[in-house]
């Protein structure tokens, strides 16, 4: 007998869901043990033109209804946003059903009430789209490296972010003249803030945490900055001094392993990174964990297609599972570590600092510093005369005492302005 399949949503992801379901259909059926039928296609508009051969009769505006019908069986939700998706995916699971999502924004925001829905019910819960879009990521956090301890998630997570940084990087171009490309050959949304400034990273930084700790964490929860401040500046700078600046999403443990920090910003990383290397949309994730040691995930982070080579996956998995009469894995959050505020976060700095031309500035300067506890690595001067500027790079030391150091600096008389301050990650630390 077939596995019916409702599916919410036709677009860029959801179209595509559809193509490979018909593409594939013996080889997805073989896979799982039963063919797959599309049972319902909810969507907003009856009467778009649609990329996918969907036969007219299964499309509905009545997602409700569709969801809630006896005779489906795995429910694929791809709207996306957080209403009416929750409402959907709860009513499915309500009615028994099992339930593939591609929604970052909502797992972020609420996904206690998704998962204890899906506990309550006995019904299955796969996401595997919802980060990194076709590169297996879920999966090996939750499974392959369920026997292991996981120190730190370190990723570009974002597509549209990291292009636009390559392009900056690669051609010396300003970000609003990177973000234009970015936009014209649809890299970028027309409103392109969920990505520029850093919200669609965090969402999926909040939801990689919590697998890799075992713990509950939110979008609240992560400590959020954008690129929109990066100017072609920070970018020469960075690259005269062999670094590259990313986009990153850091889930790291604390020293005792009894907390851990969750964060989103730009930060310049070595050429030599294996993360440096990453171009254009790409995604990329490393993982390091005490056994397996560092494992690196890369491939096309977004885009119909990939997404929905991972919505496929997960529908085949709940397909098997349905079969079995077995579930997937719950959400574990047995750990229940505390998230640390961002002033305890541990990480070198480079600071750029327009300064007067004057004898004994570099000593006072150094004092500041010294002050706050953070010892400086390198110092080096970049131009001549009033256009001078001091560009030190530090050990590593707390956010709270990098900020105080920046307060102190910014009163001080011969700093005319801190130019720029940017995280520096991805080497050992010193
Ligand atoms: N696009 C990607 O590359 C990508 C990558 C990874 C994850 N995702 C995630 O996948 C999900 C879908 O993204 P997408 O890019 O495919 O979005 P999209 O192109 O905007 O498609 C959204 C679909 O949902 C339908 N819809 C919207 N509101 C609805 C409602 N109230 N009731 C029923 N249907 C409704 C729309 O119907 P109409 O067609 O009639 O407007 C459309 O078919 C999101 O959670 C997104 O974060 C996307």
């Amino acid at each position: 007998m077939a596995l019916k399949v409702a599916l919410l949503g036709c677009g860029v992801v959801g179209s595509q869901v559809i193509r490979l379901i018909h593409e594939q259909a013996d080889d997805l059926a073989a896979r799982i043990g039963a063919p797959l039928e599309i049972a319902g296609v909810a969507v907003r508009r009856l009467g778009r033109r649609r990329d996918t051969d969907v036969d007219p009769a299964l499309l509905t505006t009545d997602a409700e209804a569709l969801v809630t019908r006896d005779d489906v069986d795995i429910v694929v939700e791809v709207i996306g946003g957080i209403e009416p998706a929750r409402s959907l995916i709860l009513a499915a699971m309500n009615s028994g059903k099992s339930v593939v999502t591609a929604n970052k924004a909502l797992l972020a925001e609420d996904g206690a009430t998704i998962h204890a829905a899906a506990r309550a019910n006995n019904a299955d819960l796969y996401f595997e789209a919802a980060v990194a879009g076709a590169i297996p990521l879920i999966r090996p956090l939750r499974e392959s490296l369920a026997g292991d301890h996981v120190h730190q998630v370190l990723g570009i997570v974002n597509g549209t972010t990291n292009y636009i940084l390559d392009k900056m990087d690669s051609s010396g171009a300003s970000f609003s003249d990177a973000l234009e490309e970015a936009q014209a050959l649809g890299y970028a949304e027309a409103d392109p803030t969920a990505d520029v400034e850093g919200f669609d990273a965090a969402a999926k930084a909040a939801i990689l945490a919590g697998i890799a700790f075992h713990s509950r964490v939110t979008a609240a929860d992560v400590h959020r900055e954008g690129i929109t401040e990066i100017t072609a500046t920070d970018v020469a700078s960075a690259k005269a001094m062999g670094y590259v600046i990313k986009l990153l999403a850091i889930c790291s443990r604390s020293e005792d392993g009894r907390s851990f920090g969750v964060r989103v910003h730009p930060a310049m990383i070595p050429r030599t990174h294996p993360l440096a290397g990453v171009r254009e949309a790409y995604n990329a994730v490393f993982v390091e964990a005490r056994s397996a040691g560092q494992l690196m995930f890369y491939g096309a982070g977004a885009g119909g297609a990939p997404t929905a080579s991972a919505v496929l996956g997960d529908i085949v998995a709940v397909g098997r599972n349905l079969l079995a009469g077995t579930r997937g894995p719950e959400e574990s959050t047995y750990a229940d570590l505390s998230v640390h505020p961002m002033g305890e976060t541990v990480t070198r700095y480079h600071v750029s600092l327009d300064v007067a031309d004057k004898p004994g500035v570099l000593a006072r300067v150094a004092d500041m510093f010294a002050k706050q506890d953070v010892s400086i690595q390198t110092v080096r001067q970049e131009g001549h005369g009033d256009d001078a500027q001091l560009v030190l790079v530090t050990h590593r030391a707390t956010d709270a005492a990098l900020s105080a150091t920046i307060e102190g600096l910014r009163e001080m008389d011969i700093v005319r302005d801190v130019v720029s301050v940017m995280r520096v990650e991805g080497e050992d630390a010193s």
